[in-house]
């Protein structure tokens, strides 16, 4: 990784020129500063870096994103084959347009509304702004023609602001989190311009056929456009029609190839065997790995496990639940209450149930290194994905990816944008607690032969469907939408 030094010696300004252009909140990586002030890059935690990360590399491409350190403006500089563009934003940017609109109103909004989202027009005013930011910088680096793929709900108002300024561009949008259902997508003040917003773009992708249903619903009722199958007839403010744009399921993955790759380093599987052996050997090894976020059902889980100690089916040495949580949007009022309720929970079943030797929720909230993470899903021989609302859950296929040795019981939510493809899982309703339970029992005596019949199935899944097919066939549907 490059310092901020090699960058500010890299640095030139955009010159245009690229021919294609990824435009997201975040860069793939993040500026760090220590406490002697010397800076550095990170790469940027979230399903989305994992998933884009080695499709750039190859592409030679332009990424235009947030390098995640506020009041700082840095000049573009190219790192790992590809030009990175950072927008700088303010820290009242970050407050309004990150914190506020994106991540307390429609992150809420399209999760379900499990927390209440909140409409805020200042928020909105910075996010139309920070969107209009995000538009011009890629405008500027993006060459005659080129392609554009904008992603997530961050930036949703970038396609048609793109396509405004830019109309020679391709420009493909791909929702990383779960499209709502009309009924709760119609308490956005803004549905309307949020509708338009995507509209600029040819292709709009959703994980799920259900996300783009409801998609086109909303199209249809808060538009008036016609809406044939898959295809919208765009119309001009006069309610011409002017152009087709679509919507399509193209569900994530991840690069399936190297998980498994490291699933078979010997360094990383002693380390997964040193992981085992340091929560003393426990029989049966539960996983849980997620960003700290009320999405992911982590209460349902622990309250789960909690209460299958309690009941006498599960022991403390026998059972140990592995919990990572890593830091997410810890300014935000409803990350920092989860935070503090999964703490006291965790803290009560081990005050409860822990032995001098033992423990029962081995939680950590921190993020790690891939390699561990493989280590960790080798040790594991459950894997629990409790999601109340998850655009995918890319932990779910990692877990199968990496378990090259077909052993591993997962345990999927329904309700993750996975349980599609990942049929062989335990599927479960996490608001189910006994149902969540008996997942688990089942999940702990499973016969070896039919949970590795079930990984079989699961991970040949996985190896077909990578992270490279799906960019493919969302850029290959993109290039081939007419004008
Ligand atoms: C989800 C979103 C991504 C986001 C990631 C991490 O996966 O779909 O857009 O980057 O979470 O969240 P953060 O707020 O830290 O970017």
């Amino acid at each position: 990784m490059p310092t901020a030094q090699d960058a500010a010696r890299s640095t030139s300004a955009p010159t245009g020129g690229y021919d294609f252009v990824v435009v997201a909140n975040r860069l793939p990586v993040d500026r760090v500063t220590d406490a002697d002030g010397n800076a550095s890059w990170n790469r940027s935690p979230g399903g989305l870096v994992t998933a884009l990360a080695p499709v750039m590399a190859r592409a030679e491409g332009a990424w235009v994103g947030w390098h995640g350190a506020p009041d700082e403006s840095l000049e573009a500089f190219d790192d790992g084959g590809m030009r990175l563009v950072p927008v700088g934003l303010s820290a009242e940017d970050v407050e309004l347009y990150y914190e506020g609109f994106s991540n307390s109103t429609l992150w809420p909004l399209y999760h379900d509304v499990i927390v209440a989202p909140e409409f805020h027009r200042t928020w909105w005013d910075r996010y139309q702004e920070i969107n209009r930011r995000f538009a011009e910088a890629t405008a500027a680096v993006a060459d005659h023609g080129a392609t554009v793929w904008v992603q997530d709900y961050q930036l949703q108002l970038v396609p048609q602001m793109l396509r405004a300024s830019r109309p020679d561009l391709k420009i493909g949008f791909f929702n990383h989190i779960p499209f709502p259902p009309l009924e709760i997508f119609a308490q956005l003040p803004w549905r309307r311009r949020v509708l338009l917003g995507l509209l600029g773009a040819d292709l709009v992708g959703f994980q799920r056929q259900s996300d783009a249903n409801n998609f086109l619903r909303c199209v249809r009722r808060y538009l008036g456009y016609t809406v044939k199958a898959q295809h919208i007839h765009v119309q001009d403010d006069d309610g011409q029609p002017i152009r087709t744009a679509r919507a399509e399921a193209h569900p994530i993955s991840i690069d399936s190839a190297q998980i498994t790759e490291l699933a078979r380093d010997p360094e990383v599987r002693a380390r997964a065997a040193e992981i085992r052996s340091e929560l003393g050997d426990p029989e049966t090894v539960l996983l849980g790995v997620d960003r700290l976020d009320y999405t992911k059902g982590i209460r349902h889980r622990i309250k789960a496990f909690g209460e299958l100690l309690a009941d006498g089916d599960l022991h403390v040495g026998q059972a140990t639940l592995v919990q990572v949580a890593s830091p997410s949007r810890e300014r935000v009022e409803h990350y920092i209450a989860l935070r503090e309720e999964v703490e006291r929970t965790v803290g009560a079943i081990n005050g409860e149930y822990d032995t001098m030797s033992h423990t029962a929720v081995r939680y950590l909230h921190h993020s790690y290194p891939i390699r561990e993470m493989v280590a960790l899903y080798l040790a594991a021989d459950v894997m629990l994905v409790t999601a109340l609302r998850d655009g995918m859950n890319l932990v779910a296929k990692e877990f199968i990816a990496a378990h090259a040795d077909n052993r591993g019981v997962l345990v999927l939510s329904e309700f993750a944008g996975a349980a599609d493809q990942l049929r062989h899982a335990l599927l479960v309703n996490p608001h189910d607690i006994d149902q969540l339970k008996g997942a688990i029992m089942e999940a702990v005596r499973m016969p070896g032969t039919e949970s590795a019949r079930r990984m079989r199935i699961m991970r040949r899944q996985i190896v077909a469907n990578d992270v490279n097919r799906w960019s493919r066939t969302f850029l290959e549907s993109l290039e081939g939408t007419k004008a």
